[in-house]
């Protein structure tokens, strides 16, 4: 993709328009002080830092860096390698202290202007935000009454100035920081440098995620750990409404009165191989082939010896989850997919009232929860802001939360009474995979520990689920080694101008996330049905030709709804559509009826989403890369929705 050209330059430009119309939100963000002893530039680590850190945002990236010059600033619009091409036309001085930050927007177009990092204190200070400043306009205000003037249109601008401002009252770079944090609304983390501190970064977080990565004579910030697993894996948690200052050989963490806390410290359980592509074409290609090993560690130890579940991390008093009487799952895009998919089989199991709800209707719907309710939150990043809000407030009306997450020390987690985590590994392309699968499986051992609590399973019966479950990630890896005629049917369909997806019980939602994966992916029009629904209605989109992914319950005499599944194929196959059907293996009762057949290997009906989405993520996978689209970083998209 061309970089655009040229809206501002390596130095922050004046703006004469007043409308505050590009508010930040998900971003990326990497800070670095080393000693220099070692010879390693700032900018190369922040530039690997935010190589690692741009599936979070991709329309403009910048960095500053402490030379002998003073700061110096470079920041375009457009994807990373836009930054990396004029680095490399102009490189800048040695540094040994650099910030860098990747964007995502959420309103207007990014420019120059409008990139990271933002210059104050006539260019003193550098300062990149992930979040947004909801007082912003009152704080501008104040500062333009002031005489300061601003140079993009940006929220951040103004805790640049502020950060400046501060400094020159206290002469303290933490203190500074910590005055500006108290004026802030909102969501932020930011990062700050002087030009007068050398080999010092301040740092702060209400809302939005930051981690510090622990170094021998260095040390890191970043947005999360991808920013600085190429150096270490030591990394330190920091807490809502902190303040960290790093130097080369230190790290201080305060609360934003100035009181010292302890942050927790960690080591990541995953390696910088983890965040490569490894030879796949793209990180999702990458990721959809790990899934069979992101099932089987999410299932890992969590058995005694006898075959009892044991969910050591959903450290909740026995008798509370013995009295809840409705479970509620809370999530958004992807991993509600997911939370979908487990109701059907945490109602059977479990016979509790489970219901699931996006995140962001929960919260504003006045929800009839109370202590007995247990809400199940599902995120990959713990950081969806739609999601941290329906957990607070399910927190407020007493409802006790279990998160179901990927990314360990992220805010969901932190804010819920217990957390089970997913073990998928870092997932770095947009589109939700490897953390789906994840998510389905967490709530599988969720809904089976609920059972085996309640006794509404026997031992024994639990005990068969969990062997089945375990079957599943060679299921998964068959299905993957089976999918020629899926890419060939994706590379003839890339002129499609809109695809169906049917599925009925579970294979609803496994349609829906089908449609989901195609739309955000391939930019092709799609849906996801409940077959049973077609003919209330949706049945009318059939026209000779129509694209129809069908997801097919096992075979007649084990699931009853098999035949009426057929009956749907049937229907929207006389009416000319080009059927192309998931069913099981050795299922032969749809072949008269489907233009094509994709077999998948047999599994229980509430077990079987975990084998008949993979066709379908591949089929968009494949369909975007014929397209020649971007895979693993699609249009308007951000890997973590950080704003509501
Ligand atoms: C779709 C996708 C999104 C996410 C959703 C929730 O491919 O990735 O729909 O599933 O934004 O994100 P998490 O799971 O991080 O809360």
């Amino acid at each position: 993709m061309p970089c655009p050209g040229p809206t501002g330059g390596s130095v922050a430009t004046e703006r004469t328009s007043d409308t505050v119309d590009t508010l930040e939100s998900m971003c990326g963000i990497v800070g670095f002080v080393g000693s220099g002893s070692s010879g390693t530039q700032a900018l190369d680590v922040v530039l690997d830092g935010l190589r690692r850190l741009e599936y979070r945002g991709y329309d403009s990236a910048g960095v500053a860096l402490q030379t002998a010059q003073g700061l110096v600033l470079e920041k375009r619009s457009g994807k990373l390698g836009c930054l990396e091409s004029a680095l490399a036309d102009d490189p800048p001085p040695p540094a040994t202290t650099g910030i860098g930050h990747t964007r995502w927007a959420t309103h207007g177009g990014p420019t120059d202007a409008n990139a990271h990092p933002h210059l104050a204190g006539e260019g003193r200070v550098a300062v990149i935000h992930n979040g947004i400043i909801e007082n912003f306009a009152e704080l501008k205000a104040e500062l333009v009454a002031e005489g300061v003037s601003f140079a993009s249109q940006t929220d951040t601008e103004v805790a640049a100035h502020l950060l400046a401002r501060a400094f020159t009252g206290t002469g303290d770079l933490g203190e500074a920081m910590r005055v500006v944090a108290r004026r802030l609304e909102g969501a932020f983390t930011l990062l700050g440098v002087h030009a007068d501190v050398p080999d010092t970064i301040v740092g702060a977080r209400r809302n939005s995620p930051l981690v510090v990565g622990l170094g021998d004579g260095e040390n890191f910030l970043g947005s999360d750990v991808a920013a600085f697993i190429g150096h270490t894996r030591q990394a330190l948690e920091l807490g809502q409404d902190q303040v960290v200052v790093i130097t080369p050989h230190g790290v201080e963490v305060t609360d934003f009165a100035g009181v010292p806390v302890e942050g927790r410290r960690y080591v990541v359980d995953w390696d910088a191989a983890a965040a490569e592509k490894g030879g796949f074409p793209s990180f999702m290609a990458k990721e959809i082939n790990e899934q069979p090993h992101a099932v089987a560690d999410t299932l890992l130890g969590r058995t005694d010896p006898a075959g009892r579940l044991l969910l050591d991390e959903v450290r909740m008093d026995e008798s509370v989850l013995r009295a809840v009487d409705k479970i509620v799952i809370i999530a958004c895009g992807t991993a509600a997919y997911a939370g979908m998919v487990a109701r059907y089989a945490i109602e059977h199991w479990c016979r509790i009232p489970c219901e699931v709800e996006l995140a962001h209707e929960f919260r504003y719907r006045d929800p009839v929860v109370d202590g007995r309710t247990l809400v199940v939150a599902i995120s990959q990043s713990g950081e969806t802001m739609d999601t941290i809000m329906a957990v607070r407030h399910a927190r407020e009306l007493g409802a006790r939360v279990v998160a179901i997450c990927n990314t360990h020390g992220s805010t969901i987690p932190r804010e819920s009474d217990a957390a089970l985590y997913t073990h998928a590994g870092p997932e770095i392309a947009v589109a939700s995979t490897k953390a789906f699968l994840a998510q389905i499986t967490a709530c599988y051992l969720l809904g089976l520990y609920l059972a085996q609590l309640r006794g509404t399973k026997a031992q024994a019966e639990i005990r068969e689920i969990l062997t089945q479950l375990q079957a599943m990630p060679d299921k998964i890896q068959k299905v993957l080694d089976g999918l020629g005629q899926v890419r060939q049917m994706a590379r003839w369909m890339a002129d499609s101008r809109s695809v169906l997806f049917l599925g009925r019980h579970v294979g609803y939602p496994v349609a829906m996330e089908g449609a989901l994966k195609l739309k955000e992916l391939a930019y092709i029009h799609a849906e996801g049905f409940a077959a049973g629904e077609l003919k209330h209605g949706p049945i009318a989109l059939i026209e000779p030709g129509q694209p129809v992914f069908v997801v097919v319950p096992s075979p007649k005499g084990r699931d009853p709804l098999h035949s009426k599944v057929v009956s749907n194929i049937q229907e929207i196959n006389a009416r000319g559509a080009r059927t192309i059907v998931i069913a099981e293996e050795g299922d032969t009762d749809v072949v008269p009826y489907a233009s094509d057949v994709i077999h998948v290997p047999a599994a229980p009906t509430l077990l079987a989403p975990l084998v008949t989405v993979v066709p379908l993520q591949v089929f968009a996978c494949e369909l975007a890369a014929a397209k020649g689209l971007d895979v693993d970083q699609p249009r308007n998209l951000a890997k973590s929705v950080t704003v509501e």
